[in-house]
């Protein structure tokens, strides 16, 4: 029976790759079509996330909402997936016992057993096991969406950061071969996708077989990932700081479709937090390989994310941390206040910054973050971008949109057939949460003769 299905999602980017595959294993098993209301769909899932309590809660108000539409339509098969699954599995249906079935992130390729059971035997189903990489085994050809695409090189992360979930959720790091990675990137290019991001928790730990036996670390498959014809843009995610080589930080020379842009949290810059969250570096440790990558690639700009209020940060912590932020001057950032996860070793220490405090070291940090952002982009105003474009500009206005090498949205008016194209685009405005541009070569038209 043909249905619908409707995936919300929450999380980072692996859950977004994840409810792709989702789309895609149900679409061939049970000609699933996407719907992109809960009310208008017969199958309906939820891809969740952990990592702050904030997005747990979440799982649990929305699917509150869909009990009632279960309640009028007893046959609906509502399912969880995604790291609360994996992280609650039995005891998400104590508190929704309206789920019918649970998957973990590596068990989403079993989605068509498991719904034939619910279906079929009248039962829930629970599997949130971790098969290592068999996911990506059993997962059908990718389907391109647009001229950018993401690609999972690994699972899982085996860091333990005092505070983080993941590697409760995710399991230990697990790299795929790379001979299935550059199959699928072929794949994705043979369809038009010229920019990658090639994701993982830590994908500097990725250590992946190669075809001679030996193993690939990130930096050399970059390489052969760039080496494929049509791979014009080359991003990674997440990277871990410690991890960060200086083989992989060499590469910056070599590869020239690597973005001159990285996405390196620090999470703080007080080396007495570090030490409790377990990171694994130094302020100082991190400074230096800002000042490698930027030798290496003159004008790299960096991202970052920010944990406040961790355990035991004093107000000179933060300052510290403030200092930091000065001292690198990043790019569009992330900041969070210290949520306690169950199961963590951060959440068994007295979680004694007040919550005001908290508050206010966020407020501070993001104004100070905010600034930095944007001086660089008013940095950017009069300059030319290579801009690869994306889709149509939300507007409506007829303009396209897409992102700079530093992975800043510009919005530009330009016509449609130049989607899925680099074009160099003139920044004229730099707004909060956007460039505003222009075409810096108008499209050729094709004179018609009278
Ligand atoms: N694997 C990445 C990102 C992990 S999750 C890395 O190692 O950097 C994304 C961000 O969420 C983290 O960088 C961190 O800033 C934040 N985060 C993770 N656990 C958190 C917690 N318990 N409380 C608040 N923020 C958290
Ligand atoms: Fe979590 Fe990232 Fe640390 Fe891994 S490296 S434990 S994903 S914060
Ligand atoms: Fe969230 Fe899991 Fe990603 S906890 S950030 S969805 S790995």
């Amino acid at each position: 029976m043909a249905g619908k299905l409707y995936v919300k999602t929450f999380g980072c980017q692996m859950n977004e790759y994840d409810t792709d595959k989702i789309h895609a294993v149900l679409g061939r098993s049970h000609g699933l079509e996407p719907v992109s209301e809960p009310e208008a769909a017969d199958v309906l899932l939820l891809n969740t996330c952990s990592i702050r309590e904030k997005a747990q809660e979440k799982v649990f108000s929305l699917l509150g909402r869909w009990k009632s539409l279960k309640e009028v339509r007893p046959d609906l098969v509502i399912g969880v997936g995604g790291c609360v699954a994996s992280q609650e599995g039995e005891a998400l249906r104590s508190r929704a016992p309206c789920v019918d079935l649970v998957f973990g992130p590596q068990t989403l390729h079993r989605l068509p057993q498991m719904l034939d059971a619910v279906r079929g035997e009248q039962r829930p189903v629970i599997d949130i096991s971790f098969p290592l990489i068999e996911k990506f085994d059993c997962l059908p050809e990718p389907r391109a969406v647009g001229p950018s695409a993401y690609v999972s090189v690994m699972e899982g992360c085996s860091n333990k950061c005092t505070y983080c979930i993941v590697p409760l959720t995710r399991g230990d790091a697990a790299s795929r071969p790379v001979v299935d990675i550059v199959a699928e990137v072929t794949s994705l290019t043979a369809q038009g996708v010229r920019e990658l991001t090639l994701l993982g928790q830590n994908v500097n730990t990725y250590r992946g077989h190669d075809e001679s036996g030996g193993i690939a670390e990130l930096g050399a498959l970059l390489a052969r990932v760039a080496e494929q014809p049509g791979v014009e843009r080359l991003r990674y995610l997440t990277s871990h700081p410690g991890a960060l080589s200086r083989s992989l930080i060499n590469r910056y020379a070599e590869i020239p479709q690597l973005v001159g842009h990285l996405h390196l949290p620090v999470q703080s810059g007080s080396d007495r937090v570090l030490k409790l969250m377990h990171r694994g570096y130094t302020a100082a440790g991190y400074l230096e390989k800002v000042a490698r990558l930027r030798e290496v690639r003159p004008g790299l700009t960096l991202s970052s994310d920010f944990i406040v209020g961790f355990p035991g940060e004093t107000d000179d912590d933060f300052q510290l941390t403030l200092d930091l932020v000065d001292t690198v001057g990043f790019d569009a950032s992330f900041s969070f206040m210290f949520s306690p996860r169950p199961g963590t070793p951060a959440a068994s220490v007295p979680d004694d910054v007040p919550l005001e405090v908290k508050k206010a070291r966020l407020a501070e940090l993001q104004t100070r973050l905010g600034a930095s952002a944007k001086a660089i982009a008013d940095g950017l105003v009069g300059s030319m971008q290579r801009v690869l474009a994306e889709r149509p500009a939300r507007q409506g206005s007829g303009d396209l949109a897409g992102r700079t090498e530093n992975n800043l949205v510009v919005n530009f008016p330009a016509p449609a057939e130049l989607l899925g194209r680099f074009v160099d685009v003139r920044i004229t405005a730099a707004r909060p949460h956007s460039l505003r541009g222009e075409l810096a070569l108008p499209p050729l038209r094709v004179a018609v003769a009278s």
